[in-house]
Formats: C-alpha cells, sequence, structure tokens
C-alpha cells in the first residue's frame, strides 16, 4: 500500500514536470543542429511574406544572423499572432522573433531576451483625421488584437477600439473610412504609407517600447546563448548592416 502511495506520488511528480518543461534545451538543440524559430509574417518590414512567398523583414534577417552565430540552421515557422507565445510555451519552437514588446505582463508567461530594437507608437489617419491623442477622444480606432497598440489605444476615451487579426486588416479598414485612426508602430506605419504610396497622414511618436526575442518560462540556456549571440552582432556589425538595410539607420536601443 505505502509503495503504492510513493509510485503514485512519483509518476506525479514525473508528470508534472514533463508538463513544466515542454522546451528543448540548448544542448539539445546543439545537438539537432537546427533551431526553430516562430514569426508572424504580416508585420512588414519586420516580418512579413514576398510575392514569392518567402518570409522576409527585420526579425528574419536577424533571426538568421543569430542563428548563424550560434552555429545552427534555422527554421522557420510562421504562426497567427495572438496565440504565438502560447505555441512557445508548448514547444512548437525554441524561440519567437516577431517584435513583442517586452512588457511586465508577458514576462509572466515567456522570458524575454535583452531588446534587440527601441521602437515606439504612432497615429495613422486620413487627411484631416486625428493625429494627436487629444484628437483621439471619441473617435474610432483600430489596432492588431493582443498588441501593446490595443492596450495604448484604451487610454485616450475613443468611442470604440476596432481590433484585427493583422495590422494589414486595419490599414484597408483606414482607407475605407471604418476607422478613424490606426494605432501602430512608426516603422510599420511608415512602411504601409509608403509601399502603397497612400494618402495617410502619420503623427510624431507617442511613446518608447522596447522589443524582445521571446523563449519558452524557464529556457534559461537558450536564453542566455541568445543574448550572447546578440551581443555578438551587435558588435561584430553584423546588426548594423542589416538595420541599415531596412531603416537607413541602426535601430538598436540607445
Ligand atoms: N510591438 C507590438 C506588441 O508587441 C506589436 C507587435 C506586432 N507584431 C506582429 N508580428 N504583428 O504588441
Amino acid at each position: 500500500m505505502k509503495r503504492l502511495f510513493w509510485i503514485g506520488a512519483l509518476i506525479l511528480v514525473l508528470g508534472s514536470l514533463s508538463l513544466a518543461q515542454q522546451f528543448r534545451t540548448f544542448p539539445e538543440i546543439k545537438a539537432s543542429g537546427k533551431i526553430l524559430i516562430g514569426t508572424e509574417g504580416a508585420f512588414p518590414p519586420f516580418n512579413y511574406f514576398d510575392d514569392q512567398n518567402h518570409l522576409k523583414g527585420f526579425d528574419i534577417d536577424i533571426g538568421n544572423a543569430i542563428a548563424k552565430q550560434l552555429g545552427l540552421e534555422p527554421e522557420w515557422k510562421a504562426h497567427a499572432w495572438d496565440t504565438m507565445l502560447i505555441a512557445l510555451n508548448q514547444g512548437r519552437f525554441d524561440f519567437v522573433i516577431a517584435s513583442h514588446t517586452i512588457t511586465e505582463e508577458r514576462a509572466k508567461a515567456v522570458d524575454f531576451t535583452k531588446p534587440y530594437y527601441c521602437t515606439g507608437n504612432v497615429i495613422v489617419s486620413r487627411p484631416g483625421g486625428p493625429q494627436t491623442p487629444e484628437e483621439l477622444k471619441g473617435k474610432v480606432i483600430g489596432a492588431q488584437l493582443g498588441t501593446t497598440f490595443e492596450e495604448f489605444a484604451k487610454q485616450f476615451n475613443p468611442k470604440q477600439i476596432k481590433t484585427y487579426q493583422t495590422n494589414p486588416d486595419a490599414v484597408q479598414d483606414l482607407m475605407m473610412g471604418r476607422i478613424d485612426a490606426w494605432i501602430t508602430d512608426q516603422f510599420t506605419a511608415l512602411e504601409a504609407v509608403k509601399s502603397r504610396d497612400l494618402d495617410l497622414q502619420i503623427s510624431g511618436l507617442l511613446n518608447t517600447e522596447q522589443i524582445g526575442m521571446a523563449v519558452a518560462k524557464g529556457n534559461s540556456l537558450l536564453l542566455a546563448a541568445l543574448n550572447q549571440a546578440l551581443d555578438e552582432i551587435q558588435s561584430n556589425g553584423v546588426y548594423e548592416q542589416i538595420s541599415k538595410k531596412w531603416f537607413g539607420k541602426d535601430i538598436r536601443c540607445k
């Protein structure tokens, strides 16, 4: 009887351990030679699919440079934004690089690397539309679901916040007049307007956010390896070259 109890207890403990740790440690990743990287694929110019259906963008170049620095072959997986961190904790990829702002709330669920760039939010509207926080009062604001943009929009007393699965969906509604303003990242805003020569105005910068890569909660060896690789590409010129290619300047946090 006593023995049965202990066997039962052992099974429970082992069971919960394996549940808690659904990730590959860095030595395991190293041994496989491949690192699985998750991203979204709908956030140009950071991560998006080009005409040939290839993943492109700043996040992709940085992810590839980090994999190379670690001596690993990258294998990319696109995943919906709103469930990406859940998928990460389920072990669907080893790390995520999808322009996640480092927030306290998210840091309860996953572990973030040091920021790999700094940026901020802007208001995008049609000519004559809102361009300041005050002008957003009573307006309909669009933002991508589950982003810091959505959270950020709440403080302006809007009439409504319309949420979208992806950023490009919000641009479309803004052009159609279904929302008064779109809150998004400064570089994403610029890319959306420039790439299709849209008649839209972009406000000045409203805040600063630090953007990080994420690993499953507790994957500390992988976290340390990513931080070290980031340090290395930021000091050997690789990061700067990638940043200049996409933005004409170095966007690392100052
Ligand atoms: N930085 C913002 C956030 O973390 C937006 C990121 C959106 N990224 C994306 N791949 N759609 O909430």
